[in-house]
């Protein structure tokens, strides 16, 4: 099933991500907040960041990526900063569900809308009467502004399921714990000031109760769920075994050796903290839901992945991007792109020969290299400006690719597919060039240093290199533009090529950044399309004049590169990719 996982770099989600990857295809949408992180994401989990509030992006990616089924985790979840920021608690967690159910309504197809909810809603229980919240049987009175966003949230998706026919599934979870929850929820706090040696700081007393799930069980309830939850129910998910804070504090002094007469220290409470949390799962029981990890084993496997894991790097700031090639044609539109995701980007104020100067200033995470020598008007250029070409093309690149690794920055590195031209084992409707088939066209300048450059990159594990060939937008005024330089010219070849249709292609550039692809990728769209067909696309019935390759060349001081490079390991990155026909049609000429 295709599965929108909102939410899903941050904790619970992502280690759903992780558990159901190899049945479904996942696409995951986080707007990446101070608590994610690309790194609970597997490098072949297509990560989209943006924000479930924003409509726009939102219908952009059902209508892209199609989805089947969405498990909708995203949200604003520590409690005690909602007690300052409730707005922002209801704006992410209620506008952003409505929005989020919005477009779920509009594009019509879904067969399941998993909405995450917690055992919050239900408000304090009572020790006195002890008596377990059931789904169907307990008045949701939450007493806190997270919990209160929550319920909220549920009524929305509830409505929207009466009104409208949404195939929902609601849960409401206990406490979860594992590796990789951001340290600001009790048990990684506990544990990471335990290694500190710091103390640990109680709210009250200590003796308000919470059962307490290892993620794997939750995970596997949301599985569980997923596969068989019914349509319009509610289910807990939860465990009996209910703990005091003070218990949980003791028992993580325990494992670390420490006294909890003097490693545990009681601050003042917050404003409203709810004594217990007491709610009966039997009805996930019922569709075959069983917790299996132990209190013990849980505990000592978390404690484990945060011995191991460096807290502060592991979720260091949100990606910083240093774009490079600000006044060329992909420069200018990445930053466009960039400006629109909401990411953190600087344009490169220095060349790349001085790349440090600008790693010092901006400290970015990720560096997005368009700058280099193409040629002006065209590559025939490079043929009388050779040194200028290894300047920028090989030494500058080379030096800011080398200076990013020793920083632990990665970069994406726009190349050239202008490496091959058809041979007789790749002819013309046949096979096409893999990443990795040798280079076999030296006919430019241009293409000669690329090739040089490219094999030198590929030995940089830092580096994610793009092939783009022929790039073609919207932009049809942009002399930079394929369709504007062909449809300039007096008489055009009729050659079949791959070609990179940039308003489809560029934010998966950025997406992949993130997610950390490395490699070389060839980065074009599926298949062939020829001059002619383009040109007819632009302006149909115009009488374009064609000449054949061998009359053409005459013309050129370096002869072209014409291929077909085969895409399948791009299309494994980022499945549903457009066959460059189709793409031409959505993208560029149906504006
Ligand atoms: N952790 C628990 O103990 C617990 C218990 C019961 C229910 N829940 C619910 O489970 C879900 C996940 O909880 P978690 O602890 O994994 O949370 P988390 O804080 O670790 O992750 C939340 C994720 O949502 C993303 N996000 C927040 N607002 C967004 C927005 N507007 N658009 C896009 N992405 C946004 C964040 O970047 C983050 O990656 C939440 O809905 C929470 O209410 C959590």
């Amino acid at each position: 099933m295709r599965l929108l996982v909102t939410g899903g770099a941050g904790f619970i989600a992502s280690h759903f991500v992780h558990q159901v990857r190899a049945e479904h295809e996942v696409v995951v949408l986080d707007k990446l907040d101070y608590c994610a992180s690309v790194k609970n994401i597997p490098h072949d989990v297509r990560l989209v960041k943006g924000d479930i509030r924003d409509a726009d992006a939102v219908r952009a990616l059902f209508a892209r990526f199609k989805p089947e089924a969405v498990v909708h985790f995203a949200a604003q979840t520590h409690v005690d900063n909602s007690f300052g920021n409730s707005l922002e608690f209801t704006s992410n967690n209620v506008e952003g569900t409505h929005v989020l159910l919005e477009v779920a309504r509009t594009y019509g197809a879904l067969k399941k809308f998993v909405h995450v909810s917690t055992d919050e809603v239900y408000g304090e229980s009572s020790y006195e009467l002890n008596s377990s919240n059931t789904e169907g049987g307990t008045i949701l009175q939450p007493t806190n502004p997270y919990a209160a966003t929550k319920a909220a949230a549920e009524m929305l998706v509830m409505a929207y399921g009466r009104s409208y026919g949404l195939p929902y599934v609601i849960t409401r979870g206990n406490n979860v714990y594992g590796p990789a929850q951001y340290p600001e929820k009790v048990i990684p706090k506990f544990i990471t000031l335990a290694m500190q040696g710091k103390k640990l700081p109680i709210h009250g007393d200590g003796l308000g109760t919470r059962s307490y799930l290892h993620v794997s069980d939750a995970v596997s309830a949301f599985a569980t769920i997923l596969d068989r939850g019914v349509l319009g129910e509610v289910y807990n998910i939860g465990t009996a075994q209910e703990r005091t804070t003070l218990s949980v504090a003791e028992d993580i002094c325990a494992q670390f050796n420490l006294d909890p007469e003097t490693a545990i220290e009681f601050v003042q409470d917050r404003p409203f903290n709810d004594r217990r949390y007491y709610i009966d799962s039997g009805k996930l029981h019922h569709i075959g839901w069983v917790p299996e990890k132990t209190w013990e084993h849980g505990l000592a496997e978390t404690i484990a992945w945060y011995k191991n894991h460096n807290t502060d790097e592991y979720w260091s700031p949100a990606p910083t991007f240093l774009v490079y090639g600000k006044n060329g044609w992909i420069g200018g539109l990445l930053g466009q792109l960039l400006e629109k995701g909401g990411y953190t980007y600087h344009f490169a104020e220095e060349r790349l020969e001085h790349c440090e100067k600008d790693m010092d200033t901006f400290h970015p995470t990720h560096i997005l290299n368009a700058a280099g020598i193409t040629g002006r008007p065209n590559v025939d250029w490079c043929e009388t400006h050779k040194t200028e070409v290894i300047q920028t093309n090989v030494a500058a690149t080379l030096h800011m690719i080398d200076t990013a690794h020793r920083r632990g920055v990665h970069v994406t590195n726009f190349a050239t597919g202008c490496i091959y031209t058809y041979d007789e084992a790749h002819p013309r409707g046949g096979p096409g060039f893999t990443e990795d088939d040798p280079p076999n066209f030296r006919g430019s300048y241009y293409s000669r240093t690329k090739c040089m450059v490219e094999e030198l990159i590929k030995e940089y594990d830092n580096v994610w290199q793009l092939r783009l060939r022929m790039p073609i937008s919207a932009d049809l005024e942009n002399p930079r533009n394929f369709v504007y330089k062909i449809a300039r010219y007096d008489r055009v070849v009729d050659i079949p090529n791959s070609m990179t249709v940039l308003d489809e292609l560029l934010p998966l550039a950025i997406e992949g950044a993130v997610r950390g692809l490395t490699g070389v990728y060839n980065f074009t769209n599926p298949g062939v399309v020829s001059h002619r067909e383009v040109l007819d696309m632009y302006k149909p019935g115009h009488p374009w004049t064609y000449f054949t390759e061998e009359e053409q060349n005459k013309i050129l001081a370096a002869p072209r590169s014409n291929n077909f490079l085969d895409t399948t390991k791009l299309e494994r990155a980022f499945p549903g990719l457009m066959n460059i026909k189709d793409s031409l049609k959505k993208y560029v000429f149906s504006r």
